[in-house]
C-alpha cells in the first residue's frame, strides 16, 4: 500500500510539471497563461510561441501521461500488483497525472486542459485506439480549424469506438466507463471553448498563423 501511495504521489508530481509555463518563462520570459487563450497547454504554446515550442511542450505533456500510466507496469514487475490489476492502476496513475497537469503544484495550481497528457495515458493503455483518436482529432482540426473541437470529439470517439468494438475484440468495461469519465473531464475543462464555439468566437487561427511563421 505504501508503494502504491508513493507512486500516486509520483504520478501527481509528474503531471504537475508545467511544461508550457516553464518553457514560456525560461525561453521567452513570458507566462503563457497571460497570452492567447490563457491556457498552459501545447495548443496555446503553438499559438503564442510557435511551432518548435508547441511541439516540445506537446511531446513532454504526452510523455507525462504515458510515463505515469506505465508506472503500473513497474509495480507489476516489482510484484506489488497482480497482472489483472495493471489496467486499473494504469488508469489511476494516468488520471492522477492529468489532475496534476490541471492543478500543478509547481505553478500555483493553474495548469492546462489535460488533452496531451490524456493522450499519453491512452497511448500506454490502448495504442491502436489512441492512433484512431489522433486521426479523428487531426481530421476535425484540419476541417474546422478548431483545436478544441478536435479535442472534444476525439475524447468522445474513444469510449464510443470502444463500445462499438471497432477492433473486433471485447474491450474492458472498466476502460469504457473511464473513457466516458475522461470525455466528461474534457468537456468540463473546455467549457470556455464550448461557449466560444457556440458564439462562433473560438480561436481558429492556429494553423493559419503557423503557416505565416
Ligand atoms: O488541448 C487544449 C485545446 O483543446 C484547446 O486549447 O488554448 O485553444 O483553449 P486552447
Amino acid at each position: 500500500v505504501f508503494l502504491i501511495c508513493l507512486t500516486v504521489l509520483l504520478a501527481y508530481l509528474l503531471g504537475s510539471i508545467p511544461t508550457a509555463v516553464w518553457y514560456g518563462q525560461g525561453f521567452f520570459g513570458i507566462d503563457i497563461r497571460t497570452k492567447g487563450s490563457g491556457n498552459a497547454g501545447a495548443t496555446n504554446t503553438f499559438r503564442v510561441l510557435g511551432k518548435r515550442a508547441g511541439t516540445i511542450v506537446m511531446l513532454v505533456d504526452v510523455l507525462k501521461g504515458y510515463t505515469a500510466a506505465m508506472l503500473s507496469m513497474l509495480l507489476w514487475y516489482l510484484d506489488v500488483i497482480t497482472f489483472r490489476e495493471i489496467l486499473t492502476f494504469e488508469l489511476v496513475f494516468g488520471l492522477v497525472a492529468v489532475i496534476g497537469h490541471l492543478y500543478p503544484v509547481f505553478a500555483g495550481f493553474k495548469g492546462g486542459k489535460g488533452v496531451a497528457t490524456l493522450l499519453g495515458m491512452i497511448l500506454a493503455i490502448h495504442p491502436e485506439m489512441a492512433a484512431v483518436c489522433i486521426g479523428i482529432f487531426l481530421l476535425v482540426v484540419i476541417a474546422s480549424q478548431y483545436v478544441s473541437l478536435g479535442s472534444i470529439l476525439a475524447a468522445l470517439a474513444f469510449p464510443v469506438l470502444l463500445l462499438l468494438r471497432i477492433f473486433g475484440q471485447k474491450e474492458s468495461p472498466l476502460l469504457i466507463v473511464f473513457g466516458f469519465v475522461i470525455f466528461l473531464m474534457v468537456v468540463l475543462t473546455h467549457q470556455k471553448n464550448i461557449a466560444r464555439l457556440l458564439r462562433g468566437q473560438e480561436n481558429r487561427t492556429v494553423l493559419i498563423r503557423l503557416r505565416k511563421k
